[in-house]
């Protein structure tokens, strides 16, 4: 079992899959990707991940490149090349390596990486506790719908996490809740569930869809529309979700405790419906 790395086309020990230095995602960040995690081995969602990657592709001019089944073939093939019990694939598409100008290259070759790594799932223990965050003003740009690699907000935002001892932060945008630097953020209050609408300030969450969904289907009102920063403070539940988060209660946000200041019932209910949807 050992990490694998896949550069256009070739799969490789991850130790030597390299990329130019003058590869346009590493020069200007010009590129997008997915993160695609593994439950009992099998990819999860790979439809929705390659839908989304398209669509990020598109918003930037990029084409991709390959067709969805090849992609699931090359996914297949990396996780059984890596032997991990679960495993987390990277997918990384540039616009390739040209010579240091801003403008688009005439000529390009776009740069596609995938990297498949071992999943150490979290402890129930985690879960069942819950987690701090604290909130940030989003400095974003204006297009946090396309899954860019251009991460230094949400770099510095969690290393202020890290550095505050706490799982997540959240991010602010003139008082309204957009979302986490690494997940899509969810609130219950009076039994209603209300998170940021799709558009341009929120990545559009593969797990967010899924749970919004499971919480239709569990017949619970949700509320897709500007979360106020007072709303976050006054919620009953706060909870995260996201590819590698899964569904995880906030239990204290900038030092003050968030409802009981223990993980919500409603947060529970979902966990659990989100528990059966993966298996
Ligand atoms: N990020 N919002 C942001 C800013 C994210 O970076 C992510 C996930 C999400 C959740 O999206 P999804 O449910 O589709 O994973 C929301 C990945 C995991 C990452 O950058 O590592």
């Amino acid at each position: 079992m050992s990490a694998i790395g896949f550069v256009n086309g070739t799969f490789m020990p991850l130790e030597q899959a390299t990329v130019s230095v003058e590869d346009r995602g590493y020069q200007f960040g010009d590129g997008v990707y997915e993160v695609i995690r593994t439950y009992r081995g099998v990819p999860f969602q790979v439809e929705a991940h390659l839908a989304r990657l398209a669509r990020s592709a598109q918003a930037i001019g990029l084409s991709m490149p390959y067709p969805n089944r090849e992609w699931h073939d090359l996914v297949a093939e990396g996780l059984k090349r890596a032997g991990f019990a679960e495993g987390k694939v990277y997918i990384q598409l540039t616009r390739g390596v040209a010579p240091r100008e801003q403008a688009f290259p005439d000529e390009s070759r776009p740069t596609v990486v995938m990297t498949v790594r071992e999943l150490q799932p979290r402890p129930q223990a985690v879960c069942d506790a819950g987690v701090e965050a604290i909130t940030l003003d989003d400095i974003r740009w204006g297009r946090c719908d396309i899954k860019s690699v251009n991460l230094l907000p949400n770099v510095l935002a969690r290393q202020r996490a890290k550095e505050a001892g706490v799982f997540e932060a959240i991010f602010v945008l003139d008082g309204v809740v957009t979302e986490g630097s690494i997940s899509n953020v969810l609130v219950v209050r009076h039994g209603i569930v209300a998170t940021a609408p799709e558009g341009a300030r929120i990545l559009s969450g593969v797990t967010r869809s899924l749970v919004l969904d499971l919480a239709r289907k569990e017949r619970l009102p949700v509320e897709e529309r500007a979360v106020s920063l007072e709303e976050l403070r006054h919620a009953d539940e706060v909870f995260l979700c996201g590819t590698t988060v899964e569904v995880l209660p906030v239990v204290r946000i900038d030092g003050r405790v968030v409802g009981t200041g223990k993980p919500g019932p409603l947060t529970g209910r979902l966990s659990e419906r989100f528990k059966q949807a993966v298996t």
